[in-house]
């Protein structure tokens, strides 16, 4: 990919809502189902420009805890294309270098799911080029919660001091915790809200909304992105470094 990009630094950590797949379907008179197929697809492409663009973490949202209030159809569509992505994928994720990683609640999944995924995570614990974190059954509010609920067990056990509980070491309970915080958030599909997405990561995060759906977020849509990106001035409460301009 050659691609100047001036002056500003690109994210570290890239993070996805990946909106839109229904949509992109019933555009074409197809089953959402198609959507879903034609959506992972394209999550290749992106992390294929993630790996060329030379950014380290990239996290994408495939399914929230809410989306289990879709009809069980469009539920056991979606684990079934999550497995088949596992399998033929793999052997593509071992040879690109990259990580993978499934935030979530994994105690939802079932157990031969769930030996397929741990199974992934630590054949590729030891790759370096990218983390790909995969957000399935992940909630902002439930991951929280959960982090919560350990730091109250070490509190009640007399392990944790409760002014000892910082943000690094709550962050520290996290299922991302060893991921760093998203420099940028993008949303796809055009709607404009988290869905319940890394919420306490995505506290200082970027924001960028595209009106594509998701299946038709193409690569030249995410350079725009970076490009919107590298553009902001992050200030992280300070004040401005750069000269005041009407333009
Ligand atoms: C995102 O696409 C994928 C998941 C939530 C699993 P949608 O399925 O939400 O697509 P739209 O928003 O209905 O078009
Ligand atoms: C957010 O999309 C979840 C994922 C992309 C996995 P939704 O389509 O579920 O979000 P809402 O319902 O429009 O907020
Ligand atoms: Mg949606």
């Amino acid at each position: 990919m050659s691609r100047v990009w001036g002056s500003g630094e690109l994210p570290r950590h890239v993070a996805i809502i990946m909106d839109g797949n229904g949509r992109y379907a019933q555009n074409l008179g197809k089953s959402r189902l198609y959507g879903h197929k034609m959506g992972v697809r394209r999550l290749w492409d992106i992390l294929e420009a993630t790996l060329e663009a030379g950014i380290p973490y990239l996290s994408v949202f495939a399914f929230s805890t809410e989306n289990w209030q879709r009809p069980t159809k469009e539920v056991k569509g979606l684990f079934r294309i999550a497995r088949s992505t596992v399998r033929v994928y793999t052997p593509k994720i071992q040879s690109l270098g990259v990580r993978f990683l499934c935030i979530g609640n994994k105690r939802t999944l079932n157990p031969k799911d769930l030996q397929a995924i741990e199974r992934l995570e630590s054949d590729t614990s030891k790759n370096q080029k990218l983390t790909l974190a995969v957000a399935l059954d992940y909630g902002g509010r439930w991951e929280i919660l959960e982090a919560a609920r350990k730091a109250a067990e070490l509190a009640a056990k007399g392990e944790l001091l409760p002014e000892a509980l910082t943000e690094e070491r709550f962050g520290s309970m996290l299922q991302s915790a060893v991921i760093p915080d998203p420099d940028l958030l993008i949303r796809t599909g055009g709607e404009c809200r988290l869905s319940n997405f890394m919420l306490w990561q995505a506290a200082y995060s970027e924001l960028y909304f595209s009106q594509e759906l998701w299946p038709a977020f193409t690569k030249e849509h995410y350079l725009s992105a970076l490009e919107d990106y590298v553009g902001r001035e992050r200030r992280f409460g300070r004040v401005s470094k750069r000269p005041f301009s009407f333009a």
